[in-house]
């Protein structure tokens, strides 16, 4: 699956010396790669100070999508797009778009990521493709260049969800895919998605305001750290990606019978927990059975009434599956519950599932893989292309949008926590080959 661009060995050598910060040699007087446009230090001075808000004392980053700590990085991120030169607005969903005019009388080029984080996350997940893009605008603004097309810098809203949403939310209504009544989701504390939405400028009455039209942009490009440990491994600075995988997220409730666990005897108990433990080896066991690399996940848990001397009257829990071919995954869930109702039965103990929440896969467009490729092989650097296992505003883009995606490597694959890593030349790296491939891109579409 995983093909080397046809690039001389010994130019990915040299590359990959530079990137392990070997100082790659080179004879007197000769450069070993072309000159940067975008400034590595500014970009990762930004990196660090986005890092402030939400900073876990322990390491990593809390910013979690509709929250206060949301709120500031999102009004620093704003802060740079108006530095920057851009024309900021914040639309009905919440995206933060900034904007820059073209020479030309046609649909805008847009690029970004987000800069929302899992709780107990990392500082580059997201927040390098944002920061990346407001660094290729401010290298533009330098260089005094005005593209063909207008310009536009997405910050899209709560990219990982989990608060209210399942994720990609702004991309999602962007794509017209967020119904209505997702607006009156509640968390625990009783407050609404419809006023967080309003808290962070968006506006829940006219969601369908940020829906973008297939046709009205150019193109969606977007940078983002790999989260697998492909390109580390491989010591390859860029990957192209090739396709998103589809995510399909249900959440699941065994019902039991919550009764006293020191006088019920053992084959008299009705234990939301012990189905539910059944239930999570099970979505393993079927997801392992067919040859491809599908992966299923039960990440949370929530054991009722939650006392040690209670047996568990009701489990509530996530089931979620991914795959670059949708009707894998829906095959992988059908079987999954198929499973359930097994151990429903065995166990005296109900098992449901709600209808899935479902991100579709999508594919990257030729010509952008072609322009990142290009813009690489300008810049010096060695290129793989590859599948992208995590999900990304990319995929809800692609329904209204050709996109492309831009990986940089992550140090041994972690991603989601605050071991999360990329190094400052590797960041801009990725920074540069966006800028690249943005211009080729702007010079070839109409
Ligand atoms: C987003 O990061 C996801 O893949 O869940
Ligand atoms: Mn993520
Ligand atoms: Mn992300």
């Amino acid at each position: 699956m995983f093909r080397p661009s046809h690039r001389r060995l010994a130019l990915l050598a040299c590359s990959a010396a530079a990137l392990c910060g070997l100082g790659a040699t080179a004879p007197a007087g000769e450069s070993t790669s072309p000159a940067r446009h975008v400034n590595q230090e500014r970009l990762w001075g930004t990196l660090q100070k986005l890092s402030e808000f939400g900073r876990n004392p322990g390491g990593g980053v809390s910013r979690v999508g509709f929250t206060e700590a949301d709120l500031a990085g999102r009004a620093y991120a704003m802060s740079l797009m108006r530095d920057a030169g851009l024309e900021v607005r914040v639309d009905a969903a919440g995206n933060i778009l900034g904007s820059r005019p073209g020479s030309k009388n046609l649909p805008a080029l847009l690029f970004g990521s987000h800069i929302d984080s899992v709780p107990h996350g990392g500082n580059f997940d997201g927040d390098v493709g944002s920061l990346s893009a407001i660094e290729v605008v401010r290298a533009l603004r330098e260089g005094q260049i005005t593209t063909r097309h207008p310009l536009q810098v997405a910050v899209w809203a709560d990219e990982e969800g989990g608060r209210f949403y399942s994720g990609l939310f702004g991309s999602s209504a962007a794509a017209g895919l967020v119904p209505p009544e997702a607006l009156e989701t509640r968390d625990d504390n009783g407050e609404t998605l419809g006023y967080w939405l309003q808290r962070i400028g968006g506006d829940p009455e006219h969601l369908s305001a940020a829906r973008m039209a297939p046709g009205s942009v150019a193109g969606y490009l977007e940078l983002h750290i790999e989260q697998g440990a492909v390109l580390d491994e491989a010591k390859i600075p860029i990957g192209v990606v090739e396709g998103i995988v589809g995510i399909s997220l249900r959440t699941c409730t065994a019902t039991g019978f919550a009764n006293h666990a020191g006088t019920t005897p053992m084959n008299r108990r009705q234990d939301a927990l012990a189905a539910a433990s059944r239930a999570v080896l099970a979505v393993r066991e079927v997801v392992r059975a067919e040859p491809g690399r599908q992966v299923g996940t039960v990440g949370q848990l929530k054991v009722e009434p939650g006392a040690a001397n209670v047996i568990p009257g009701r489990v509530t829990f996530s089931l979620e599956i991914r795959d670059l071919d949708a009707q894998k995954v829906e095959r992988i869930g059908e079987r999954v519950l198929e499973r359930f109702a097994a151990i429903g039965q065995e166990e005296n103990v109900r098992i449901e599932c709600a209808a899935p929440s479902v991100h579709a896969p999508a594919l990257t467009d030729a010509r952008f893989k072609e322009a990142i490729r290009a813009a690489a092989r300008e810049a010096g650097l060695a290129t793989l292309d590859l599948p992208s296992g995590a999900g990304h505003d990319a995929q809800n883009a692609a329904r209204f949008a050709p996109v492309g995606m831009i990986f940089v490597p992550s140090r041994k694959g972690i991603s989601h926590s605050p071991l999360e890593y990329t190094a400052p030349e590797q960041v801009a790296s990725g920074a540069e080959v966006l800028y690249r491939a943005l211009l080729r891109l702007d010079a070839e579409l109409r």
